[in-house]
């Protein structure tokens, strides 16, 4: 608010000399040169800025220039492949989709088919009929007693805080109507996550919304709420691909009355997410969790989010399983390339294995350890597109979520504000005046549109494929360019066999 003020009156004074200048040319003349002098000599004396005091009143245009810096990239240097984290080109075909626009692409492919690591998909002379009906997964092993019946491609975990609660709502609206699934976020649930959408619960190292007031995990809040009926499963949040290994601190400033309730925490305090849970910390420990869990919500769905780090943790994790046959039902898999509100920029770079090394990981482990029969493998990172979701299920994955491609459906255009609490789409904030620009009632449907039109593509890819069955999508069907070399992913990736690590002494994939 401050800085629109401030904004609001610089603009009302220049706009003012300038009225000046044109009715008093002298007069106004004369005041613009005093006010340069003035701010010239500022520059020179103050000692913050190196720039200003070395090339005073020109210094400023670069930090002018800076300020709109990502706004002049994106509207005139950026060709339709560039654009990071999402090019410009996966950005319109969210855009496109979420609304009802357009469905075709004219004159031929612009992306370069010749490039190291390009990926396709492998068609087929005999196409099947393209389904009309978009095929469900059901998530729940032997120990699940209210297994959910799941979209191929739902909204990923985004807590309201990091996101407006108009945003939350659309998306909860989207959900309902669209018949997938909403994940809450580590935040807990709010009443803007209860419009009617299927919730996956996440439960962070905070365990917002069911703490006690040392911030452990407090089980008789989690029954309450986990039995809410729209709660249809629950994910245990170990880490995110954007920061593995790093908690956050939601700042005294930032946690107001209804952000405390929510979360369970006192208001105008800071509260900690530390990196770890407390309520385990071996893989005995966190499989005791997920019965805890599962019990307390008398038998839903409960699995465990996680970016990979080390590869051994994670195969302890398997061992375990097939030890105690206690088994999520579900395993998350995101990839160091994720989003996030806000991040250490280490943390974002170089920490976390990226998404298709770990996706391929997890089921490899799973099947080696002849666990996949029982577990459902969920996957996020980039996934904007039908042929994401194919690629993603072709190396073995069973459904798929999307975070920045939903943000993209309800407006976002990528301005990398959501750390500032300045998005100004209204997304990513909780400043009142930017969020009423995202009218609930007309974004939702674009979330809704988003899923179901990408949905509608992914139809076609498949019958394209030749497919009838999701059970027939393999590794065989998508190929890539590696040093040269094109092959499809079973060749470089063979698929473990079944049991395979279960005869073996030590795993050492
Ligand atoms: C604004 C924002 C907030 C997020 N908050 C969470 C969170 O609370 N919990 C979580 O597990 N992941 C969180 N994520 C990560 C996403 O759920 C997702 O795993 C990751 O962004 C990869 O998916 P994408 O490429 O579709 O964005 C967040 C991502 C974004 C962009």
């Amino acid at each position: 608010m401050r800085e629109a003020i401030r904004f609001t009156l610089i603009v009302s004074l220049i706009v003012g000399l300038i009225i000046f200048t044109i009715v008093w040319p002298v007069w106004g003349f004369s005041i613009f040169g005093i006010v340069l002098f003035a701010i010239g000599l500022y520059d020179i004396f103050q000692k913050e800025h190196t720039i200003l005091r070395n090339f005073p009143l020109l210094g400023h245009m670069r930090y002018m220039l800076e300020l709109i810096s990502p706004e002049i990239h994106q509207y005139f240097i950026e060709n339709d492949t560039d654009g990071k984290p999402i090019d410009r080109n996966h950005r319109s075909y969210i855009y496109q989709r979420a609304k009802l626009q357009k469905e075709t692409h004219p004159f031929g492919t612009q992306l370069n088919v010749e490039e190291e690591n390009f990926k396709w998909m492998r068609h087929s002379i005999y196409p099947t009929k393209v389904q009309k009906e978009y095929p469900r997964v059901n998530i729940g092993g032997p120990d699940c007693e209210q297994t959910y019946s799941a979209s191929l491609f739902n909204i990923s975990a985004m807590s309201f805080g990091a996101l407006s609660k108009n945003a939350i709502e659309a998306l909860n609206k989207g959900a309902k109507e669209g018949n997938f699934f909403h994940d809450t976020g580590e935040g807990g649930i709010s009443d803007y996550h209860r419009l009617g959408g299927d919730l996956v619960w996440e439960i962070g190292t905070g365990y917002f919304g069911c703490r006690t007031e040392e911030g452990n995990f407090d089980p008789e809040q989690f029954k309450e709420k986990a039995n809410w009926p729209e709660v249809k499963m629950i994910e245990i949040k170990i880490s995110q691909g954007a920061k593995p290994g790093h908690g956050g601190v939601l700042p005294a400033s930032k946690n107001n009355n209804e952000i405390a309730k929510i979360r369970g925490v006192e208001p105008h305090t800071d509260v900690l997410s530390p990196p770890g849970h407390t309520a385990f910390n071996n893989a005995e420990g966190l499989l005791g969790f997920v019965e805890q869990l599962r019990a307390l919500s008398n038998g839903k769905p409960v699995g465990f989010k996680l970016s990979i780090g080390s590869k051994d943790e994670f195969l302890e994790i398997c061992e375990k399983m097939v030890e105690t046959g206690i088994k999520p039902d579900f395993i998350t898999v995101d990839g160091a390339e994720g989003g996030t509100g806000a991040a250490p920029i280490d943390f974002s770079n170089y920490v976390g294995m990226p998404w298709e090394k770990a996706l391929i990981f997890v089921v490899d482990a799973l099947n080696g350890f002849d666990l996949k029969k029982d577990i459902k493998v969920v996957t996020a990172t980039k996934i904007f597109t039908a042929f994401d979701i194919f690629k993603a299920l072709c190396i073995g994955a069973d459904i798929c979520n999307s975070a920045r491609g939903m943000m993209l459906a309800l407006g976002c255009i990528q301005a990398l504000r959501c750390d500032t609490n300045k998005c100004p789409t209204g997304v990513a904030t909780n400043d009142r005046r930017l969020m009423n620009g995202l009218v609930v009632a007309d974004k939702w449907k674009r979330v809704k549109n988003y899923q179901q039109q990408t949905l509608d593509d992914f139809l076609e890819l498949f019958a394209a494929a030749g497919c009838e069955r999701l059970s027939e999508l393999n590794r065989t069907m998508i190929n890539k360019k590696i040093n040269d070399k094109i092959e499809s992913y079973s060749v470089f990736y063979p698929s473990v066999a079944t049991g395979a690590y279960l005869k073996e002494e030590r795993v050492a994939p």
